[in-house]
């Protein structure tokens, strides 16, 4: 079994209990819900990619995925300033990663979040009739190109795979569900 595979299996259950958490038909039934939860969104992605992108293996690669951008453009969207955004509160419970191989275990999970975002876009456009320009940049995240992303990203975690390190990144990608679900689902 490929670690790909490993991840997908036993994070499954992670995977379920954030996306029953999330309750994204409350969240999204309103303007403001949808951008309250994208403020906490931009929470985790800006202490996330702070973190992460000292242990990323290769900086154009990582900074390629970056997504904080598109959670600023989507609140300026809505409605918030600059400065407003600059002082939303951070998700400071991050789990310290104490081996650059524990980085692919984290990015595993935000990397995966884009084939939800997919799901998630059309909801939103739906309810809220956002576009990209208007508001749902962030779930939108690749567009088009967000299979080739995953199946890119797949490539470079399985180089990174060892009988050494496969056991962290599992749970490394373990922890990073949790504190995503923490900072994500028991916001009010
Ligand atoms: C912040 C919350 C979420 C995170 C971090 C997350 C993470 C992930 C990850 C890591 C994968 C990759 C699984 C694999 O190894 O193939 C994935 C796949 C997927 N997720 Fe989520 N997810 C989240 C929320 C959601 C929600 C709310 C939905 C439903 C609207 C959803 C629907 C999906 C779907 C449809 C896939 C693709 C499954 C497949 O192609 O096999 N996710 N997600």
């Amino acid at each position: 079994m490929t670690l790909l595979e490993r991840l997908k299996i036993e994070t499954r259950t992670a995977h379920d209990r954030i996306e029953t958490a999330i309750d994204l038909d409350r969240r999204i039934a309103s303007r403001d819900g949808y951008r309250a939860l994208l403020c906490r969104f931009y929470g985790f992605h800006v202490a996330w990619e702070g973190m992460a992108g000292d242990f990323a293996p290769d900086p154009h690669f990582f900074r390629r995925r970056c997504k904080t951008d598109l959670l600023v453009k989507d609140l300026r969207a809505l409605g918030m300033t600059a400065r407003e955004i600059s002082r939303l509160p951070r998700c400071d419970s991050l789990m310290p990663l104490p081996a650059p191989a524990a980085v692919w275990g984290s990015m595993y999970v935000v990397e995966g979040s884009t084939l939800g975002g997919a799901v998630i876009a059309r909801d939103v456009e739906r309810r809220l009739g956002l576009n990209a320009e208007t508001g749902c940049a962030y779930f939108r995240s690749y567009g088009r190109e967000t299979a080739v992303m995953w199946k890119s990203f797949g490539t470079m975690l399985l180089t990174a795979s060892s009988p050494e390190v496969d056991d962290l990144i599992v749970e490394t990608a373990n922890r990073t569900f949790d504190v995503m679900h923490d900072w994500l689902c028991e916001a009010p």
